[in-house]
């Protein structure tokens, strides 16, 4: 197959949650092209279906209609084990509410996805600790989740979702309860890692303080995307 140049490709994508009176219709019909080597920004009021949209992006998600293409690969043709597959090889996910595993170790959350990609066990466990040494938490692997706090919970679980290198990764709310400088350290090596190599990353996030960060902005609001911005930075 032919290298994809577009990252993610969505056309008319709809997905309702429910039936009958009490459905909601999270998206009602969502555009999007993100090339190769952007780092998007999604903003919009709480409930315009930001999560729903990347985790559709991210595959862990079935839309209702419309098409979604991931590195050229159209999601409603895919079966249960080819996106297993995909979510395994390239695509990395911080979810808004972190969702790390509490009896594993800090690394240990961290080397998951090498695990399941076949890498042996102390290989994974040393890179997981060399991603979370470039997030500021050095020596913090061995110790449980539960035991960081938030803002160290949060870097373990970009870590997670960095460490196996993945072409395309969507973050949630990735510096929601990171101060200022831990933020910026962190988008930084967000564009850094993300961008190598014709990657692409797409944030969900409420923090103007991170937009210097970004490509493109889009603004969506009640299941749409509504405009988009480019920067100049
Ligand atoms: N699993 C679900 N079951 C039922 N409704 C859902 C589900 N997930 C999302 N929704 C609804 O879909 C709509 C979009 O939700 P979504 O989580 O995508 O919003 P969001 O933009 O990420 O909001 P926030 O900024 O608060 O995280 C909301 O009305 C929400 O209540
Ligand atoms: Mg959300």
């Amino acid at each position: 197959m032919a290298e994809p140049q577009v990252a993610i490709r969505c056309r008319g994508l709809t997905k309702s949650f429910g039936e009958g009176e009490a459905q909601v219709k999270a998206l009602r019909g969502v555009d999007l092209d993100v090339p190769l080597g952007e780092l998007l920004m999604l903003v919009g009021p709480s409930g315009c279906g930001k999560t729903t949209l990347i985790s559709i992006i991210a595959s862990v998600l079935d839309h209702d209609s419309g098409d979604c293409e991931v590195l050229g690969r159209d999601l409603a043709r895919l079966n249960a084990r080819e996106k297993a597959r995909l979510r395994r090889a390239d695509i990395g996910f911080v979810f808004q509410a972190y969702n790390l595993i509490p009896s594993l170790s800090s690394a240990e959350n961290v080397a998951v996805p090498l695990l399941l990609n076949g890498v042996g066990r102390r290989e994974a466990l040393a890179k997981a600790e060399r991603v979370l040494e470039s997030l500021g938490l050095g020596g913090r692997g061995g110790g449980r989740p539960n035991d960081l706090s938030g803002g160290q919970q949060q870097r373990v679980a970009v870590a997670r979702a960095l460490v196996h290198e993945p072409r395309i990764l969507v973050c949630d709310e990735p510096t929601s309860a990171l101060d200022e400088k831990t933020g910026d350290t962190l988008m930084r090596l967000l564009r850094e890692v993300a961008l190598r190599e014709g990657r692409a990353l797409v944030i969900v996030t409420h923090d103007n303080r991170i937009f210097k960060y970004a490509d493109r902005i889009a603004t969506m609001n009640d299941g749409r995307i509504v405009s988009m911005d480019s920067r100049v930075s």
